[in-house]
């Protein structure tokens, strides 16, 4: 969900390490922070859950089945939008990620509307939790495409889910991966390779410092992941744009979305030996 391109940044493909990683989008999400909250918390919700520019919720999916008891760690929950409405709905949720700005607007939310989610400032390659702690994690756009490091981070979520646990998480959809990132006609035109998992790296043109990253895994790459990491996959949403949604978000858009799926949902659960 990139629209926060400033003027004086160049775009580069190139490998970058986790901790580059880490280090321009930790500071970049503190600087994007309040637009970002003021451009989309409304159409987020204090206390809602959204599962994707195309706006479609989790009361509509279904994806995460009944909250209501479970211990539930959101990873990369940014102002804690979706742990506050899995909160509403009896659940124990608990907020992670990795921006410091963003989590105060989290504190702020729990405060406006009396429904506070404990959170942490912390990475998903790290999950400072013990093992077996929740029933559920799930990211929404949450810190998976912002991490090098993918297989710490799901093997992460996998250590700290309980057996038979449920493992749910939205990104960009692959396939978006090979057309330029514009809401128009020229975002409808493939002009890059499917295959091609170089990151996409904005480069302070002033200082050369990489100030934010957004890293690229195929289907195949996610099924792979899920499986090696003890995972079943049982879905895979492909949530389509609605007929009344006429919203652009970066580059989200009617144009593009009654063509091409944005969104990809992962389902899965922890095998039970
Ligand atoms: C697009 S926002 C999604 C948050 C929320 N679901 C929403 O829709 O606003 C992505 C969030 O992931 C966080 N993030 C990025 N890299 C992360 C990492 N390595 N570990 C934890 N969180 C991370 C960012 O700080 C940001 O708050």
């Amino acid at each position: 969900m990139d629209d926060h391109l400033p003027q004086s940044v160049r775009v580069e493909r190139r490998a970058v390490s986790e901790e580059e990683s880490r280090r321009a989008n930790g500071p970049d999400w503190d600087r994007y922070a309040d637009e970002y909250q003021a451009t989309h918390g409304t159409f987020l919700g204090d206390a809602g859950f959204v599962w994707g520019p195309e706006g479609h919720t989790e009361e509509e999916l279904h994806v995460l089945g009944d909250v209501a008891g479970l211990d539930v760690l959101e990873v990369g929950s940014g102002a804690g939008q979706c742990s506050r409405w899995v909160r509403t709905r009896g659940g124990r949720g608990f907020g992670l990620d990795l921006s410091h700005r963003q989590l105060q607007h989290s504190q702020r939310l729990d405060e406006e509307t009396g429904v506070a989610v404990p959170s942490v400032r912390g990475t998903a390659t790290h999950l400072p939790f013990a093992p077996a702690t929740f029933d559920v994690v799930f990211c929404s756009f949450g810190a998976l495409q912002f991490v090098s490091d993918i297989e710490d981070a799901v093997g992460e979520v996998a250590r700290v889910l309980r057996p038979g646990g449920r493992f749910a998480f939205s990104v960009t959809h692959p396939t978006r991966w090979m057309f330029p990132d514009d809401p128009g006609e020229a975002g409808l035109t493939a002009t890059q390779s499917y295959w091609d998992r170089t990151p996409y790296v904005e480069v302070d043109d002033a200082t050369g410092v990489v100030s934010y990253v957004e890293h690229h895994r195929t289907l195949g790459d996610w099924v792979r992941l899920l499986a090696g990491h003890g995972f079943v996959l049982s879905d895979l949403v492909e949530p389509e744009w609605p007929a009344d949604h006429d919203r652009v978000w970066g580059g989200w858009s009617r144009a593009r979305g009654v063509l091409t799926p944005g969104t990809a949902i992962f389902v899965a659960h922890v095998a039970v030996q």
